[in-house]
């Protein structure tokens, strides 16, 4: 960049970044989140940094104060100070029960959910029911003394006496009552007063509007959030500023056995203490109740007096919990439920498009590289051609990309005011950019498809899907591996990989006689595959694993299928209408799989890959004899033993057929009770009736009575 670029950009940095300031501090409005303002001056000092004579006063990077200083007495931690693992989804949420499941599979899953405050954790120690000492959490293992700066917190008890007075001037003991009934009598422990508790201060959201409002009348450099300038404010070396700064606590957590069974008692415990509890905490059954809980916090969170970033979900047993044990540094028992996305805002240097596997186009925004959430991005998903209209992002635009959780980073706005008037309209190509055959956009459709079934990009997406795991699964031939191949012309379609020699791999980079005896090796054994898996290879547009394995067992009930040869003769006997009779493909799926059996580029593909020798096997079903082989059925009236849908299954897995309809090919007509005119067909073209237990006994299913 140009100083003069540079000086552009910065003055409508600023520009910006003063206006969200003055939207956010001055109208209590907000139309980026934090994050992507954030993102604004950190570029902003990044630019100043490289041009540090464009450094004015008034600069937004001029408000960051210095760090404190760290010179705090350590305090080593008797029970360490964890962290929480993350979660964004109700999938990841899903993912965490079930851990727990495996590892304790006779836990108690009862939970408990509390809102996880944006602010600064703080252990405290009580002696004789007189607070010691308060610690940070430091590395988790050691922190630092900052009791003194605590201590001007009003929300935190000096001292537990006059709780712990109560319990021994009573019947000496310290009870936890709901609705009157004493539910708990707790522990010696309590009677002490030695206790250790755990807790989040923060600074709400109103003190620190208030305390940049005097910050900026002085003229003094503004705080970013609550969050650190909460932090900030407990390391401080003069306890007097702590003090002016007015901070809270919430506790969450009792380190100290006082007889608490769950973690919803150790909230009852401390607020009898005398401190202040999360008042949305409460139990949850299952996690259906977590996530109604985490939906109707998330509706709250603007309205809500401190910052949150998600909530804190426990396993509610302590003795649950405690047998979870530690993953890292974090308990498996727990785990902070965030709210999404995390944003940056970036420029867009790029739009590429991709063509996938299935032809599909997806326009990319390659991106100039920016940290979101712990990841550097460099590129985001624009989804399709009406998004980008949607959006109207250009080519040289600023943009916040948002990343939740483990999915593609997308872009989710523009900045439409940081424009110069450079920025580039991009539109979707009317050629595939890879073949430059004709691109397909059905009507109705967000998808835009290059149909070429020759277009080498869609072979290359093509081909790693065809050796992978859940497909042909053979090791060592990876994407580098064939996107070499394929550069030099060996392999260009999947039934190449199997006419591969040594001496093919030997001239590769990476290869030596050993390695490429192994590779061999691994494809003479991947030709032996089952029927499933085979048409899982395939990579049929919406067949996924499991719609393969339906598709395969289908298959098998219309015979014998060993080769590619084999399942291209039955597969193209079947109509959009046929497939549809297998439970679980519809409409959308049956009207993909017949298109792609009757497809030129399938046909020749299956050929080729019979000629390779690819052999098919589908373990019969259940190992049972297939005593109905080449009978075709039809079935009226009702039948007492089994259902329809039962007696269908029955004779597929037989190796019969099921027809809609009697005609002279007929084999046999089943009638039920109150049979039909299908019934009538059958006596006039003379096919022969079957009752229940005839067709029983044909069936092998012979029933007594
Ligand atoms: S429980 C095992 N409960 O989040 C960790 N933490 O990411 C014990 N936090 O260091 C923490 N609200 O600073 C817990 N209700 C809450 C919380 C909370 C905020 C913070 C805390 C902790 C961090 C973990």
């Amino acid at each position: 960049m140009t100083a003069r670029e540079a000086r552009e950009r910065i003055e409508k940095l600023k520009k910006e970044i003063g206006h969200h300031r003055y939207l956010y501090h001055v109208l209590d409005r907000q139309e980026i989140s934090d994050a992507a303002l954030d993102s604004l001056k950190n570029e902003l000092v990044k630019l100043e940094r490289q041009f540090p004579e464009l450094i004015t006063h008034d600069s937004p990077s001029q408000r960051v104060g210095g760090a404190p200083l760290a010179m705090f007495t350590k305090v080593p931690h008797a029970v360490p100070m964890l962290s929480l693992e993350d979660a964004f989804s109700e999938e990841e949420m899903a993912e965490w029960e079930a851990r727990m499941r495996k590892v304790h599979p006779r836990g108690d899953f009862e939970y408990f959910t509390e809102l996880k405050i944006d602010g600064f954790a703080i252990s405290l120690e009580y002696e004789n029911g007189v607070l010691r000492r308060a610690s940070t959490r430091g590395d988790g293992m050691v922190g630092e003394d900052v009791t003194e700066n605590i201590k001007t917190i009003e929300a935190i008890p000096l001292s537990l006496s006059d709780f712990i007075f109560t319990a021994k001037n009573g019947k000496n003991r310290l009870t936890i009552e709901k609705n009157g009934k004493i539910m708990k009598i707790l522990k010696e422990r309590i009677i002490t007063g030695n206790i250790e508790i755990r807790g989040e201060v923060y600074m709400t959201k109103k003190v620190f509007e208030g305390i940049n409002r005097e910050r900026e009348m002085k003229g003094e450099p503004l705080y970013a959030n609550p969050r650190n300038t909460a932090a900030g404010s407990i390391r401080q070396l003069d306890p007097k500023v702590a003090a002016s700064r007015k901070l809270d606590f919430l506790a969450y957590t009792l380190v100290t056995d006082c007889g608490q069974t769950t973690h919803h008692e150790e909230h009852e415990i401390v607020r009898a203490l005398g401190f202040k509890t999360d008042v949305f905490a409460r139990e949850c059954g299952e996690l259906k109740d977590v996530f109604a809980f985490y939906e109707d916090i998330a509706k709250r969170r603007e309205s809500l007096p401190y910052q949150i970033d998600g909530v804190v979900v426990s396993v509610n047993n302590n003795e649950t919990f405690r047998r979870l044990g530690v993953v890292g540094k974090a308990p498996r028992g727990a785990v902070a439920f965030k709210f999404p996305a995390e944003e940056a805002t970036t420029v867009v240097k790029d739009i590429v498009v991709q063509v996938g596997r299935t032809g599909a186009l997806t326009p990319v925004a390659h991106v100039r590289p920016v940290p979101i959430g712990g990841t550097i991005v460099s590129h985001a998903s624009l989804h399709n051609e009406d998004e980008i209209k949607r959006l109207d992002v250009r080519i040289g635009d600023t943009v916040i990309v948002k990343r939740a959780g483990d999915v593609i980073p997308k872009v989710v706005g523009v900045i439409k005011n940081l424009r110069t008037g450079k920025e580039k309209i991009f539109s979707l190509p009317k050629k595939c950019p890879v073949c430059g055959e004709a691109i397909v956009r059905p009507e109705g459709e967000v998808i835009a498809r290059c149909v070429n079934k020759q277009c080498p990009a869609k072979n290359k997406e093509a081909l790693y899907h065809f050796v992978a795991k859940p497909a042909f699964n053979i090791v060592g031939l990876g994407p580098k591996i064939l996107d070499a191949l394929s550069d030099v012309g060996l392999v260009s379609d999947p039934a190449d990989i199997f006419s591969l020699e040594q001496g093919d791999l030997l001239p590769l980079e990476r290869f030596a006689e050993r390695s490429a005896e192994k590779l061999t090796v691994a494809i003479e054994k991947a030709k032996t595959i089952t029927l499933a898996k085979f048409l899982y290879a395939l990579g049929i547009i919406h067949v996924c694993e499991e719609t393969a394995r339906d598709l395969a067992e289908y298959f098998t009930t219309k015979g014998s299928v060993t080769s590619p040869a084999d399942l291209l003769r039955i597969a193209s006997e079947e109509t959009p209408e046929s497939l549809q009779e297998i439970p679980q493909i519809g409409e959308k799926v049956a009207q993909s799989i017949h298109a792609y059996f009757s497809d030129g580029y399938a046909k020749r593909l299956l050929q080729k890959l019979t000629e390779a020798d690819i052999i098919l096997h589908s373990p019969k079903p259940k190992k049972r004899a297939v005593p109905l082989v080449g009978m075709s059925f039809v079935l009226t009236g009702e039948l007492t033993h089994l259902t329809r849908d039962e007696a269908k299954v029955l004779i597929r897995e037989g190796g019969g057929t099921v027809q809609g309809s009697v005609s002279k090919k007929t084999g046999f007509v089943v009638a039920g009770a109150h049979p039909g005119s299908k019934y009538d067909t059958a006596k006039k073209l003379g096919v022969a009736i079957l009752n229940e237990q005839e067709f029983l006994k044909l069936a092998g299913k012979q029933k007594h009575g």
